[in-house]
């Protein structure tokens, strides 16, 4: 089963304005001639709309860190799923370990948000991932799994068709430690197996599995070359567009 590599570069809360414009204008002269991989960024909400307009016309996917659940309505500091296709978003992250651990999204809320951006025709990226103590007490699977689980219980393969889940290992996002291809991809292949389990072995096969956390060009091959590994989610080396275009290219 062949899978297009599926790259994402997730920006948090990083850049000013003409940084973010001059970021977007030099991924797209490095990216959009190629076809080896298919390439999404994450900027700020504030940049959306400008980060759009230099991404027109081009291959370069756009999407949004987060959203809110509800469709409007008094959300002080909330932005909804039709804000983000309005200002031209197909993308968005659902789950992200920041959201979970530091903003409190539980797994109740992050289902909410995945329901809310597929009812708007948005593509997710739902983000599951272990803590350091989960690790080590051999509950990996098991948290991953029930993320999964609560999630994506009750949705149908059609909902899901464009869905992508992102593997970020929370002790190893923003830390420099970065998962040995072996370690990632043996999670990879329990989330395969997990949503064969929910949605179905045909399902499962096409569902496209990125590994995030401490990405730098120098490992993007050694992960992406993992059977269960089919792209990647990138932080902090998402930042500068000659290395982002490295990672992006780092298959071959
Ligand atoms: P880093 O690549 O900075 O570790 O961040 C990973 C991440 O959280 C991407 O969503």
């Amino acid at each position: 089963m062949s899978r297009t590599p599926i790259i994402g570069g997730n920006w948090k809360m990083n850049l000013d304005l003409t940084e973010a414009q001059t970021l977007a204008t030099e991924v797209r002269h490095r990216l959009s001639a190629y076809l080896g991989a298919q390439t999404i960024v994450f900027p700020p909400f504030p940049y959306l709309l400008p980060v759009a307009e230099r991404l027109a016309g081009s291959s370069i996917g756009l999407g949004a860190q987060d959203l809110h659940f509800e469709a409007k309505g008094a959300f002080t500091g909330a932005v909804s799923a039709a804000m983000l296709t309005s200002v031209g978003c197909k993308w968005v992250l659902i789950g992200h370990s920041e959201r979970r651990h530091v903003f409190g999204d539980d797994d109740a809320v992050v289902a909410k948000k995945l329901r809310a951006a597929l009812n708007a025709g948005l593509k997710p990226v739902l983000c599951v991932g272990e803590k350091l103590e989960e690790r080590n007490s051999g509950e990996t699977f098991r948290v991953c799994g029930r993320q999964l689980r609560t999630a994506l219980e009750g949705l149908t393969v059609s909902q899901l068709e464009h869905m992508v889940v992102a593997y970020e290992p929370v002790w190893a996002i923003g830390t420099g430690l970065v998962a040995s291809p072996e370690q990632a991809q043996e999670v990879h292949a329990d989330i395969r197996q997990k949503i064969g389990d929910l949605l179905g072995v045909t399902y499962a096969t096409k569902v496209r599995i990125q590994y995030g956390g401490s990405v730098k060009s120098s490992s993007a091959a050694g992960l992406l070359t993992q059977e269960d590994i089919d792209g990647l989610l990138v932080g902090g080396a998402s930042l500068q567009a000659e290395e982002f275009a490295a990672i992006v290219k780092a298959k071959g």
